[in-house]
């Protein structure tokens, strides 16, 4: 639930409204700069550990919770670990995409190490994995060393450009094979499998995979509104107006004047449950279809099993896809809804593994993600806010 939110209004009535937008010049509703301000990248003589931080706290990662703690304890190393309050229990039981978010954290933090000539050595989970549940235990040991071989890579030069997009993409237009091929590329070796279906011509004409990729990722929508537990750990995450949004920079940014004002009026409720046959949530599951419809391709990312590591492998992947996709002027919206792993979206997590050829058990579709071009003309996307280096830091 990240671009439209229910309204619950004095008198019992419940409406809907776009959650994007803004008044220019309303500084109540706009994003904030201080909010956005790590997207300027670190001081250019930052200490070298804050200067490979700053760039991998611009990871992408689900709800934008941000949850990564670094402890700087022991010269020359970074400990990071998981913030237990940080977590998405009822929407990522499991942690599995909180460890993907981790994942794309070290590979940011990896490419910046090799900007400044370092490489970076990592040990995963130093004190042991975490069982079913995330704990606040390292989940990777991290030592820079000088190396005169560390090459730059190209992908870094995204890092600062880079952005989730859940906006409509231009139907009409095929994704070109060349960019097909540049993402391709990003994770050549990696040991998972990446997939793309939709309009390009290397993509196999794969009409009715699409068609059914769009059908279980509507259904998928469908439940997680409809269901208690998820949809009201997004509704605590929404950040309302300039001031929600420079105080906690992380969850879900609503700029939307008409929301903005009803928070302040006391007329936005976010305590309560939206019923699922009401007309709000009829309207954000039309909101979806529509998007759905329009959007040109989607990739997935495959890997075999479901280990720890594996998790943070597919982070990094998906990480490598985005920047690689910034390069390109692709847009990426992931729809991780019939990925999860709550028990009411068993149906749609079983249908998409059999859809995209990932049988289980054995397989896990880590990442499934829009795929397209925004219409031509369209403004850049304002960065999601970021908390900034020093909250990241483990006292
Ligand atoms: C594992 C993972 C799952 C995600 N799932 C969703 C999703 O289902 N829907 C969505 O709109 N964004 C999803 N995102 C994108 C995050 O919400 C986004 O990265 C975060 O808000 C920060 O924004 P940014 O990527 O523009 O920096 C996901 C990101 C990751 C890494």
């Amino acid at each position: 639930m990240e671009r439209r939110v229910f309204m619950r209004l004095a008198g019992g009535g419940v409406v809907l409204a776009a959650a994007a937008g803004g008044l220019a010049g309303c500084s109540v509703f706009e994003v904030p700069d201080s909010a956005v301000a790590a997207w300027q990248g670190p001081a250019p003589d930052a200490e070298l550990r804050h200067w490979v931080l700053s760039y991998a706290l611009l990871a992408p990662n689900p709800h934008n919770r941000q949850p990564w703690l670094a402890d700087l304890a022991t010269p020359g190393e970074i400990v990071l670990r998981l913030d237990p309050q940080r977590l998405l229990p009822a929407t990522d039981p499991y942690g599995r995409q909180i460890l993907m978010g981790a994942g794309a954290f070290l590979e940011l933090l990896v490419l910046a190490a090799a900007e400044r000539g370092q490489r970076a050595e990592i040990r995963l989970f130093p004190d042991g994995e975490p069982g079913q549940r995330l704990d606040g235990r390292a989940f990777a040991r991290v030592r820079l060393l000088p190396d005169a071989g560390a090459a730059p890579d190209p992908l870094f030069k995204q890092v600062l450009a880079r952005r989730t997009d859940r906006r409509a993409y231009d139907p009409a237009r095929a994704i070109a094979p060349a960019d097909v091929q540049r993402l391709r590329n990003a994770v050549a070796g990696l040991p998972l499998r990446l997939g793309l279906a939709g309009a390009a011509d290397t993509l196999a004409d794969d009409r009715s995979r699409l068609d059914g990729i769009r059908a279980i990722a509507r259904e998928a929508w469908r439940i997680e509104l409809s269901t208690e537990a998820p949809m009201m750990e997004s509704m605590r995450l929404l950040r309302v107006g300039s001031a929600e949004i420079d105080q906690h920079r992380d969850g879900i940014t609503i700029d939307s004047p008409l929301l903005v004002v009803l928070a302040k009026t006391g007329l936005f409720d976010r305590s309560t449950f939206p019923a699922p046959d009401s007309s709000a949530t009829r309207g954000q599951i039309q909101d979806f279809d529509a998007l759905t419809a329009s959007t040109p391709a989607y990739l997935w990312l495959v890997s075999e099993g479901n280990q720890r590591s594996q998790q943070i492998a597919a982070g990094r992947a998906y990480a490598r896809i985005n920047l690689a996709a910034t390069a390109t002027g692709l847009a990426l919206h992931p729809n991780e809804q019939s990925l999860q792993e709550f028990d009411a979206v068993a149906a749609p997590y079983r249908a998409i593994h059999a859809l995209l050829d990932a049988p289980q058990p054995g397989n896990t579709v880590q990442m499934l993600a829009r795929l397209g071009y925004l219409p031509a003309g369209t403004a850049p996307r304002t960065p999601a806010p970021r908390r900034g280096l020093a909250r990241q830091l483990a006292a």
